[in-house]
């Protein structure tokens, strides 16, 4: 077999079968298939498609590609929650010490930022001294005992998905159900879980922009953790807009925070209980998801939550002082503004744009080699069928270079779309529940 005639078979349309798939994946991971040929290969499956039966198998390659963890030495229920990613999520930071202080395990194996998107691994590395490379043994340690542990994939965890995610990263092939779906089940099927809860974006800052393509995905994905033998639902979720007011890795870890201390943003706040609802139910901490949501408020009133954050930070070096002295965080140097050039109401945000500009800034990676920069934020003062003034600030921009900062401005401005009336009705954040 050879790489190059794989992707040509897709470049023409052709149907992989499952020892095609395995050979592309392996030879990649081992490091024998070039950047540049799986590049290629990415680059037509994002043209192209793949199938139900390409997909499983892709999903499988990259899942064996690696070690499949079990934690059959932790007593009671192992859940987690994965996001196919926005701009301004952090719910993972909120909802994996709720749950955990709830009693449930949460092993959180994530990603790095993508494409417009923040990923979990690079907002928890703003926390000075955390480590997301444990090896398996400390993760086990940690989740032993504090109920949660977030890191990466290891060379032991789904290693496939770590090389391809980077690779897709920086060469615009994200946005595809079939590599979307491969990498997050395969991450999280290593984990050892028992139980799953999909946040799948929908709208102008999600991958998938029309809901019926986000609950295409999300049937993929639960079918494929379902086949599995797990439980698994999908919630379809608003990303029309940022989620919160705060996007940036300091900024999201800041605000993060602040909802576990009771406070921050309703939207936010709504959605990591939501989630965290859907895990106490799938955990079976909870006889219904109501009875989730009352555990889940219990456990940020009563600073269980909270408590069983600045723990896990500790357990993996960080320094949980960021928890009650945030300036500890890495902090931009200056900030700029943008204004509203015209009177009358938000009607629509191009979500993605600001993501763009925020990687533009130095939050994002243009290479893979790429180093982020932690400070830089952008804080949203505006929403969807709010008011705005002309000149009235729209975002407030923290940087600490101004190389792109004029074209970032530019990006940002045009995001909002300004109209005299305000949108009649108000989209509710979970659109549709998948699989339940
Ligand atoms: N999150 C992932 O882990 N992988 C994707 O492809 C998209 C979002």
């Amino acid at each position: 077999m050879r790489a190059v005639d794989l992707i040509r078979k897709k470049r023409d349309c052709g149907v992989l079968s499952r020892e095609e798939i395995d050979f592309l994946v392996s030879g990649y991971t081992r490091g024998e298939i070039p950047d540049y040929q799986m590049a290629a290969w990415l680059m037509a499956v994002w043209i192209r498609g793949l199938n139900r039966a390409e997909i499983a198998a892709l999903t499988e390659a990259m899942l064996y590609s690696g070690e499949v963890l079990s934690h059959s030495e932790i007593p009671g229920k192992k859940v987690d929650k994965h996001s196919t990613g926005g701009v301004g999520d952090k719910t993972s930071l909120i909802l994996a010490p709720i749950v955990a202080a709830g009693g449930l395990t949460v092993p959180m194996i994530s990603g790095r930022g993508l494409g417009h998107t923040g990923g979990t691994l690079d907002k928890l590395e703003a926390i000075p001294g955390f480590n997301v490379n444990l090896s398996l043994a400390e993760f086990r340690r940690v989740l032993c005992e504090c109920g949660m542990g977030l890191i990466g994939q290891t060379a032991e965890i789904a290693p496939a998905d770590k090389k391809i995610y980077a690779l897709r990263d920086v060469t615009s092939t994200v946005e595809n159900v079939g590599l979307i779906c491969a990498s997050i089940m395969s991450k999280k099927l290593a984990e050892g879980i028992d139980a799953l809860v999909l946040d799948v974006k929908t709208g102008s800052g999600a991958f998938m922009k029309k809901e019926e393509d986000s609950v295409r995905l999300a049937d993929v994905m639960v079918e494929t953790g379902k086949r599995m033998g797990k439980r698994v639902v999908a919630l379809i979720t608003d990303m029309d807009q940022p989620l919160g007011r705060l996007a940036g890795h300091s900024h999201e870890v800041l605000e993060s925070v602040e909802v576990l201390k009771g406070r921050g943003p309703e939207d936010l706040r709504d959605l990591s209980l939501e989630l965290s609802a859907w895990m106490f139910f799938l955990g079976e901490k909870a006889k219904s998801v109501e009875e989730g949501r009352r555990l889940a408020e219990k456990m940020v009133a009563t600073g269980q939550a909270l408590e069983k954050l600045r723990r896990g930070i500790r357990l993996q070096g960080g320094d949980e002082r960021i928890v009650d002295e945030p300036e500890r965080l890495p902090q931009a140097r200056f900030h700029a503004e943008v204004a509203g050039q015209t009177s009358g109401y938000v009607s629509a945000i191009h979500c993605e744009q600001l993501g763009t500009a925020l990687a533009m800034l130095g939050g994002g990676r243009e290479k893979k080699e790429d180093k982020i920069d932690h400070a830089v934020g952008l804080e949203f003062h505006k929403r969807i069928a709010d008011r705005v003034e002309k000149g009235e600030k729209l975002v407030t921009i923290h940087y600490n270079s101004d190389a792109k900062l004029a074209e970032a401005k530019t990006l940002i401005a045009s995001s909002y779309v300004v109209s005299e009336s305000a949108p009649r009705e108000k989209r509710p954040l979970v659109r549709r529940i998948i699989g339940a």
